[in-house]
């Protein structure tokens, strides 16, 4: 006699928040790395201007975004209001002023009783929440974890998830619980999508390095629809140089990071104005394969990450220190490339030849390349 086993198995599909958005890793503005809770309403407006007036837009920075303090109070009814006196037009003309210019707007909440800066959060008020941010026309929504209940962040990120489906309308979800409870293993079906692997950065090199390191072994969790996010840059802020400004940026680029700059785009500072709009590293970032570079070899001084183009390859030659160094990147062992390897210097805008077996560089400080 022969038995049919009929095995059901109860399945809790986790469909993430089926809006087609986030194939390339999110471009715009952030309000918090520069301003805090210094926020208004004309330093929003004017953000946007200075956004297509000085060439943001163009290069790819599509959205305009207010982080925490912009939060008001709760009404009889349960629905959030907004300041009144930082933001007595509302969120919905601010939504407008953007959209007017082509931009996306997005918005900040918490899945907790009160924000990080004690503000209202929206745990047990997710749907109103979600059906104000559709009515005001929010295009994406950044969700912190501050003064939670304790109960599993997936339970409270997937609440919010389902009430911004609901609404019927395309928000862009960005999981903020700074890498607690592993959201690169849960984000991509629960946000759409990413997740912020980190504790907050913070201007200094310190931060940013401590950063990089931990994006060590999760590489292989961003692709298209989902992203790690080691949080927002910070270029233009603090006292970063040069090199270490377009170390942060260039990794950020070839980890598929959202690229969110932080400064006051109102007056940039020059050099972080001129590495934000480097076309060839926003081409790294966007490019459409979506696959992150990877480390391939770690000394005491330097790093190799490499990875993938969908029409070459990437290489961040990364002298972490201030000392010059050597760094030998093998094509086979490094990128797994075979032949003759045209390379290019996405900084200097430079072609560096053709070449075979390996690429030499004395690095004389602490610098990235690229090449492909
Ligand atoms: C947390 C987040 C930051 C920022 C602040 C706002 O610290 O990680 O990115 O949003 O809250 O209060």
């Amino acid at each position: 006699m022969r038995f049919t086993f009929l095995i059901i198995a109860f399945i809790t599909i986790v469909s993430g928040l089926d809006n087609g958005l986030g194939r390339t890793p999110p471009m715009g503005w952030n309000t918090w790395n520069h301003f805090q809770c210094q926020v208004n309403e004309q330093l929003l407006k004017d953000s946007a201007d200075a956004m297509i007036e000085l060439g943001f837009y163009k290069a790819g920075y599509k959205y305009l975004n207010l982080d925490d303090c912009w939060e008001g109070h709760r009404d009889e009814n349960g629905y959030i209001t907004t300041d009144p006196i930082t933001f007595p037009g509302g969120i919905k003309a601010l939504a407008d002023y953007a959209h007017e210019k082509g931009l996306l707007f997005g918005i900040y909440s918490d899945a907790g009783r009160l924000t990080c800066a004690r503000r209202i959060g929206s745990l047990g008020y997710e749907d109103k929440d979600a059906q104000r941010y559709a009515e005001w026309g929010v295009d994406f929504l950044k969700y912190d974890n501050c003064h939670n209940d304790g109960s599993p962040e997936i339970q409270r990120y997937v609440k919010m998830r389902d009430a911004l489906n609901r609404t019927g309308r395309p928000i862009f979800y960005s999981i903020c619980e700074w890498g607690k409870s592993k959201p690169f293993l849960w984000g991509r079906a629960v946000g759409n999508r990413y997740w912020r692997t980190t504790l907050d950065i913070r201007a200094t090199w310190a931060s940013i390095i401590s950063i990089i390191q931990k994006q060590q072994m999760i590489t292989k969790y961003a692709g298209p629809g989902g992203w790690n996010d080691p949080d927002m840059l910070q270029i233009g802020n603090g006292q970063l140089t040069l090199e270490e400004q377009r170390s942060h940026f260039s990794l950020w680029a070839a980890l598929k990071s959202p690229l969110l700059l932080g400064f006051d785009i109102r007056n940039p500072p020059v050099e972080a104005k001129a590495i934000a709009l480097n076309e060839e590293i926003i081409a790294i970032n966007q490019d459409p394969l979506g696959l992150s570079v990877s480390i391939v070899q770690r000394t005491r001084f330097f790093d190799i990450w490499t990875g993938p183009l969908s029409d070459g390859y990437v290489a961040v030659l990364f002298n972490r220190g201030e000392i010059p160094v050597v760094i030998t990147l093998y094509f086979a062992s490094h990128c797994n490339l075979e032949g003759e390897i045209a390379v290019r210097d996405l900084w200097e805008h430079a072609d560096k030849g053709n070449f075979t077996t390996r690429f030499v560089l004395l690095s004389n400080f602490l610098f990235v390349f690229f090449f492909f």
